[in-house]
């Protein structure tokens, strides 16, 4: 059985066998959670994005966690849609990194993985559509993750998870 649990945080300070960042195509590392991320896990995973780089919308690529604290193994990279007004498939994209990001961790062997608020942020889109989107397609997702871990960095976005996860 998977347990979906939604907590207000940083990513880079959970304990979960992977975490995934919103990156953008290049996977070299950018701002917001995934600067976040570069950061903590130093300067190689900005080449081993590259090298297994790039990624498009909707799909999801894993390196090493590098210099991330034990025991967070895998660093799961993927890359949401820009949102431009909801009629270019942005739902499907969001739902697809999700789903692709959480069916990687599984081949890789992870139990737990958190996941942040993916296109919320730069990518613009409307985040309690976003909170249904990424809680509809993790509970039709993988079955082989134990804990799935949703990381909300600011209040309205816990808001919109918890709702999102209390329906
Ligand atoms: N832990 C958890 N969540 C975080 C953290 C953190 N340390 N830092 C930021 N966030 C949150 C943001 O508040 C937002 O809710 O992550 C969510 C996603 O925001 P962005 O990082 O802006 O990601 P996204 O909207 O997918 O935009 C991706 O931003 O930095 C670039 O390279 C990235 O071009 C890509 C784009």
């Amino acid at each position: 059985m998977t347990v979906i649990e939604v907590v207000r945080g940083d990513i880079t300070l959970q304990d979960t066998d992977a975490i995934v960042t919103a990156a953008n195509e290049s996977l070299l590392g950018g701002g917001g959670v995934d600067g976040a991320i570069h950061r903590a896990a130093g300067p190689e995973l900005s080449r081993a994005g590259g090298a297994v780089g790039p990624c498009d919308p909707g799909d999801a690529k894993a390196t090493p966690a590098f210099d991330l604290d034990p025991p967070v193994r895998h660093v799961i990279h993927t890359v949401g849609p820009v949102w431009e007004g909801g009629g270019h498939g942005e739902a499907e994209v969001l739902a697809s990194c999700y789903r692709r990001s959480l069916a990687l961790a599984a081949e890789l062997g992870a139990r737990s993985v958190a996941f942040p608020a993916i296109a919320t942020g730069v990518y613009g889109f409307p985040v309690r559509e976003a909170a249904r989107i990424a809680v509809a397609a993790l509970r039709d997702g993988d079955r082989r993750i134990e804990l799935i871990r949703l990381v909300a960095f600011d209040e309205e976005t816990y808001d919109a998870l918890a709702a999102a996860q209390g329906s």
